[in-house]
């Protein structure tokens, strides 16, 4: 059965990343979704999926933008049986210009999977990063892994490679 890399939105940094993880996974092994193609139904046919989402400012959680990709998708979340998925996210941010708020929107998604009693995998360490606050953090560690394309594209190959390597056995 493949991974279904849920993503949004399209045609950014987060769209890179996720062609990241399915080319470090072997594109056989994955389907790239983009979430505003996407609905609960088609979520409900993968038992391994991955998310994929950037934060672009709290006031778009907020506030209802229907041309949000995510905004839109966000609801499905809650409507799925998660006893038999494992989970894994990823979410884009900017730690300087955002440390304040790095990556919150992954925080938000992985705390509503949380919520849903969903089993995530693949929580990164704080360590290699630095930011004020991130909702994010639950419990010490990153609930996925963070990337940084504004100002640390360097590091984004090497954290897609650690962190498929380490996710790896629990979607095969
Ligand atoms: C209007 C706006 C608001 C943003 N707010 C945040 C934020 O609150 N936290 C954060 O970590 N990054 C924030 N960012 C940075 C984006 O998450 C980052 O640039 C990301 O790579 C964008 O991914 P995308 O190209 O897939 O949309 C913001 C960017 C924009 C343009």
């Amino acid at each position: 059965m493949k991974t279904g890399i849920f993503y949004g939105p399209e045609g950014g940094s987060t769209e890179k990343v996720a062609k990241l993880i399915a080319k470090e996974f072997g594109e056989d092994k994955v389907d790239l979704i983009l979430v505003k193609n996407s609905n609960a139904k088609e979520l409900e046919k993968y038992d391994k999926i991955i998310f994929g989402i950037s934060t672009i400012g709290k006031e778009t959680w907020d506030a209802h933008h229907p041309n949000n990709d995510w905004d839109v998708f966000f609801p499905n979340i809650s409507n799925i049986d998660y006893s038999n998925k494992t989970i894994a996210l990823f979410g884009l941010g900017d730690s300087v210009s955002y440390s304040a708020y790095f990556v919150d929107a992954l925080g938000k998604l992985g705390r509503k999977l949380l919520e849903k009693n969903a089993k995530i995998v693949g929580q990164v360490s704080t360590d290699n990063y630095t930011y004020e606050h991130s909702e994010a953090e639950i419990d010490g560690k990153f609930i996925g892994l963070p990337i940084d394309e504004d100002f640390e594209d360097h590091m984004t190959e090497e954290r897609v490679e650690a962190w498929v390597k380490e996710i790896r056995p629990f979607f095969e």
